[in-house]
């Protein structure tokens, strides 16, 4: 990871104040080592929002923002969502590599045999209002995995950690499609093993009791890849927030907990539900402009959701996977003419030759399109941030393993700028 070449600070008088190594990743920006800074100088860096800060190294995702590439362990996001499932995605991402066929067989194996949920774990879902947000339950059930599997999960064991990814990708759908059920008053769906991952999903999710289900492969298959497209995305806020958590040496399943909870923002993975209600509301093709102003304007916090994205000043090519998914769905189901699918590609129209989106290199990021398909295939809006939170599950457990088993893994503990009062003296309460 060294490389020969340094970096001098320098002070205004041009001396230098100390030389920094500079390290070599295989792909993407070098970066400057200040692991040393303080030690040298006295002096932190300041970059709030890490903007310019690599908090790791990593082998799982590697993204250039700037030309629009997403790989997962070194393959093009393309050819992963057009020849593989997501369950074979997920062991690339724990495994480092794509599953033989006979590893995908005990790997699929394994993920079915745990997908159902301890029954005591279905009384937490009693204990939320019916009307409670979905990713308030999940947050709160996921982590209430740590309570049933603590004694059990030694996380310095491979072994362990190899279990607990399997548990995590294996109960998640299990869990999501609970908290939908439960929020509608409908009986839980119980696993069935011998649906694929999906189909088994879309069957606790959209089926009831009463009716036989017959899956839509094409629209399974559309599912299958808003899950592989939503997999990993290395150290993005929620995956950042899963290896902050764990770094303590937390149980795993209450870090993932502190994922869900970071992911439910609108700034992140609640996006794609606040796309589908900025659409409703802006809900014709003749209201677009005033919406364009509106999100141009310094003054006025409404932000074009679905558009922009901290890391790709290019078109994120999720959205482009996902645009093309749309179009597939919506002309299953007969939707071509679909309101909002239109209304969606006007906007991205308007905002793409407008100037100040050019200027920006704001483009549509995944969760522009994700919503239009997740409606067209049944799932309520309320459910979507929960549907990424399935998706991303087995990024977040990927990055903790690798957290947990690199050498370099300490507690992380970010410094400050300190900008409050100096020392003062505490005045007694009858002179202040
Ligand atoms: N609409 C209008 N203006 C925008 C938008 C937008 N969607 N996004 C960014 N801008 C503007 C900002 O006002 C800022 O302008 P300025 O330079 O004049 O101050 C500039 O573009 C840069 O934006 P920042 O917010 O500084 O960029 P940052 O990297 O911090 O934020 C983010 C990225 C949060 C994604 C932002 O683009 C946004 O809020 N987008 C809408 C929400 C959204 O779609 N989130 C999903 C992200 S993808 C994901 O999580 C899967």
């Amino acid at each position: 990871m060294t490389n020969q070449r340094r970096v001098t600070l320098v002070n205004e008088e041009n001396q230098s104040v100390c030389e920094l190594p500079v390290l070599s990743g295989t792909t993407g920006p070098d970066v400057v080592d200040v692991q040393d800074l303080y030690k040298k100088t006295g002096m932190f860096t300041y970059d709030p929002g890490y903007t310019s800060t690599a908090s790791c190294s990593s082998k799982i995702t590697f993204i250039d923002g700037e030309a629009g590439i997403l790989l997962y362990r070194g393959y093009p996001i393309e050819q992963l969502a057009e020849q593989c499932t997501f369950l074979e995605v997920c062991y690339l991402l724990l495994n480092g590599e794509l599953p033989t066929s006979s590893q995908m067989d005990q790997f699929e194996h394994s993920v079915t045999m745990h997908t159902m949920v301890h029954d005591q774990l279905t009384n937490f879902f009693k204990g939320f209002r019916r009307d409670a947000h979905p990713m308030a339950i999940i947050v709160g059930v996921v982590g209430a995995l740590s309570a049933f599997y603590h004694d059990a999960l030694d996380i310095t064991n491979k072994k362990d950690r190899d279990l607990c990814a399997i548990r995590l990708i294996a109960k998640i759908p299990t869990i999501v499609a609970m908290s939908h059920k439960y929020s509608i008053g409908l009986p839980f769906m119980h696993p069935q093993n011998k649906l694929s991952y999906v189909e088994n999903f879309m069957r606790m999710m959209l089926a009831t009791p009463c009716d036989d289900f017959h899956p839509n492969p094409i629209l399974v298959k559309a599912l299958d890849r808003i899950l592989i497209l939503h997999a990993d995305h290395e150290q993005n806020a929620s995956t950042s927030t899963v290896r902050l958590a764990g770094s303590s040496g937390a149980n795993p399943y209450a870090c993932i907990t502190a994922g869900i909870a970071c992911l439910w923002g609108a700034a992140h993975g609640g996006a794609n539900e606040a796309v589908l209600n900025m659409l409703e509301e802006i809900g014709d093709i003749s209201h677009i402009d005033p919406y364009i102003k509106k999100a141009k304007d310094k003054n006025d916090p409404f932000r074009l959701m679905g558009f922009g994205h901290r890391v790709y000043k290019n078109y994120d090519p999720r959205a482009k996977l996902m645009r093309a998914t749309c179009h597939e769905v919506l002309n299953e189901l007969g939707l071509h003419d679909d309101r909002l699918f239109k209304l969606a590609l006007e906007l991205e129209r308007i905002a793409l030759e407008d100037e100040y989106f050019i200027e920006k290199k704001l483009y549509p990021n995944v969760d522009f399109y994700s919503g239009i398909v997740l409606r067209a295939l049944g799932i309520p809006s309320n459910m979507f941030t929960a549907m990424f939170a399935m998706g991303r599950s087995v990024g977040w457990i990927a990055h903790w393993d690798e957290m947990i088993s690199d050498p370099e893994q300490k507690i992380g503990r970010p410094r400050q700028l300190y900008t409050g009062s100096t020392r003062r003296d505490v005045v007694p309460m009858a002179a202040r």
